[in-house]
């Protein structure tokens, strides 16, 4: 199964549309080269790609929300602590046991699952009011 990025998944924001694509991709790759049969050496490398790409993600959206002083900011990035924290269960179940079906299941499962149901509440919400506060600026400007 692959999960493709699309317009109902956007924000608003055109960084954030850029980056949650960006992560989709890497997503994908990580499970194409699961559900192929690739070796663990070569899953944890994208794992590492991926993961690389979520800190980068995640500073991107906090800074944001320190910038516009975002009423829900803990609660948000409560959310991506957690999931920085389960990704890393799951590498750590690869690095110990090695690929398995159930690993895939579950990583899919996860890392998608976690991702669509982050976007369509909490980062539209934070979309919502980064374009709020941005207007509100320009008009003050
Ligand atoms: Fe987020
Ligand atoms: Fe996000």
């Amino acid at each position: 199964m692959s999960t493709e990025w699309s317009g109902t998944f956007s924000t608003g924001v055109e960084w954030q549309d850029r980056h949650h694509k960006e992560l989709f991709k890497r997503i994908n790759a990580l499970l194409d080269a699961m559900n192929a049969g690739m070796g663990k050496e070569e899953v944890l490398r994208l794992f590492k790609f991926l993961d690389e790409y979520f800190v980068l993600h995640f500073d991107a959206e906090e800074k944001a929300m320190y910038e516009t002083d975002y009423p829900a900011a803990l609660a948000h990035v409560a959310e991506h602590k957690g999931f920085i924290a389960e990704i890393a269960k799951l590498e750590d179940e690869c690095r110990r046991t090695g690929m398995s079906t159930a690993l895939v299941i579950k990583t899919q499962g996860k890392v998608v699952d976690w991702l669509l149901s982050h976007i369509a509440k909490s980062d539209k919400a934070l979309g919502a009011h980064i374009l709020k506060k941005t207007g509100l600026r320009n008009r003050v400007e």
